[in-house]
């Protein structure tokens, strides 16, 4: 981590304790553009250069460590970005609580933490739930792009999306390359670069919204009485 002194930039960082009911994405980004969310935005990475390579779409990043959230804010506010807003925050909670319906043109999920215990694979944000969540926010065309270097996570997301393929509710497409990925990367984020250094390999899967009323949640081990 470097040391530097980390400017709050208010335009940028939108408090959690400020949200009161569902988030209006056109008043907190003073325009209304399409809204692409990245969950677990790190340093920001993704963040900073998608939003200077597209800038009619607002992106919202959402990271709960506070030290990568402070760092991230500083980051956009001294590129002097317009378009992109940080909140410190559950994603889990503040989808499945904060967001409007079909709301959201794209979520991005790059490296989230793959929680490797089995007796801790429910704490991990790509799940049947909260994909319900995420189909709800999604707009008509809304899709989803994951990446990860973990083959056990990644399998999970095989199955989610697998059965949202399987019941209409989405469909598969192409994983889109964002724009900060250089030569020889697929998604160009600080996690990437670490774990191509100690040569890992990185997994993608993306869908499309179909239908989402078509969407049924399976019942889980934990549900059943
Ligand atoms: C492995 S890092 C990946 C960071 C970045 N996406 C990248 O590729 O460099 C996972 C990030 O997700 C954040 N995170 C984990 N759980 C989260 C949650 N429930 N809500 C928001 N952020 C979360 C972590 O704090 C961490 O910064």
């Amino acid at each position: 981590m470097q040391f530097r002194k980390l400017r709050e930039f208010s335009d940028i960082a939108l408090l959690f304790e400020d949200i009161d009911g569902r988030i209006d994405f056109a008043s907190v980004f003073g325009r209304s553009a399409p809204v692409h969310v990245e969950i677990g935005s790190g340093k920001g990475t993704f963040l900073v250069s998608e939003a200077q390579a597209n800038p009619d779409i607002n992106y919202f990043g959402i990271e709960w460590a506070n030290k990568y959230y402070r760092y991230a804010v500083d980051r956009m506010g001294r590129w002097g970005l317009s378009n992109v807003r940080m909140i410190r925050a559950d994603a889990a909670e503040l989808v499945q609580d904060f967001f409007p319906d079909d709301s959201v043109d794209c979520f991005h999920i790059y490296f989230p933490d793959p929680w490797p215990k089995k007796r801790h694979h429910k704490r991990r944000f790509f799940c049947d739930m909260n994909l319900g969540a995420i189909l709800r926010c999604l707009t008509s065309s809304g899709k989803v792009n994951l990446a990860t270097d973990h083959e056990d996570y990644f399998n999970q997301m095989t199955d989610v999306l697998g059965r949202a393929f399987a019941c209409g509710a989405m469909k598969p497409m192409d994983f889109i390359r964002p724009a900060g990925a250089q030569d020889g990367e697929t998604v160009g984020t600080n996690y990437e670069r670490k774990y191509m250094k100690e040569g890992r390999k990185t997994y993608t899967i993306a869908a499309q919204l179909a239908d989402k009323t078509k969407w049924v949640r399976p019942v889980e081990e934990d549900q059943v009485e």
